[in-house]
């Protein structure tokens, strides 16, 4: 048995521009040193890739995109493909965010079209669920799952990351229990083991997001179905990630039947 890695995502959302990723890492660094047995990736704007590129090259940190659309090419005035984002260096991107749902009208459709089109271009796709308040979870699980990630063969369910992210708690400073953020993680595996199997659904990591700060990343990540977390705000600073990102070392994390952290981690573009 092997340790499935925990895994840390900063997505910054539209913060920051180049200057601002460029001093974020000059301190990030060195704060985290070479985290062991965890993977670290950082979302920044489309901006800020190629400067997050180069500032951690050299790294075990990743970068990733926060969105991308599913044509390879085309006439859609103002978008990015995944090819785009992979040639930049990055690794992996955010699919499905809660935000994009919201703002953007993206839906399921568009999820699951642009959750194949990253794994089309070689970037791990890290599809986001949850319910927007705080009832019918399991309901709202069960329809995204099939809707977001349900279409996949298995050989593209695992290569994806999933991030379960009540929408109540993002932004709100009103964290989910580390119980209740289990207990969605239970129902979600469920449905990954009822579509691909038991094997499947328990390599596959499934992290938490929505207000996670340094104070209660340690009690979510001592849940053994919280793979890692998905961090907003707190990701904005250097040492609020860092603290996550080091207090949460790899006693948190789970066996697993396969190296995930050696079948996963896709290399820079
Ligand atoms: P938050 O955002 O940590 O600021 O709540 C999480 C997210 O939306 O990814």
């Amino acid at each position: 048995m092997d340790t499935l890695c925990p895994l840390f995502v900063g997505n910054w959302k539209m913060h920051k521009d180049a200057a601002g990723t460029a001093s974020f890492f000059e301190s990030f660094r060195q704060l985290i040193g070479s985290p062991a047995r965890c993977d670290v990736v950082i979302c920044p704007t489309f901006l800020g890739l190629e400067t997050a590129v180069s500032a951690t090259r050299g790294t075990g940190i990743r970068i990733g995109a926060q969105n991308l659309h599913w044509a390879k090419e085309g006439a859609y005035t103002g978008e990015i493909s995944g090819a785009m984002i992979r040639a930049s260096g990055c690794s992996h991107v955010i699919v499905g965010h809660s935000e994009r749902r919201k703002y953007f009208s993206e839906t399921n459709e568009s999820v699951s079209k642009k959750t194949v089109a990253a794994l089309d271009a070689g970037l791990a796709p890290i599809v986001c669920i949850g319910e927007f308040e705080r009832k019918n979870a399991g309901e709202v699980i069960a329809e995204q799952f099939s809707g977001s990630m349900g279409m996949l063969t298995p050989g593209q369910f695992a290569k994806i990351v999933i991030a379960y992210e009540p929408v109540w708690a993002i932004g709100t400073g009103e964290t989910a229990t580390p119980e209740t953020a289990a207990a969605a993680h239970r129902l979600i595996r469920g449905q990954a083991k009822g579509r691909f199997g038991e094997e499947a659904a328990n390599n596959v990591r499934i992290l938490y997001g929505g207000s996670v700060k340094p104070d209660n990343a340690k009690n979510l990540m001592a849940e053994p179905d919280i793979d890692g977390l998905l961090v907003g705000g707190a990701s904005l600073d250097p040492v609020s990630f860092g603290e996550i990102v080091n207090l949460s070392t790899c006693e948190a994390s789970r066996t697993s039947s396969v190296s995930y952290a050696k079948s996963s981690m896709i290399e820079r573009g």
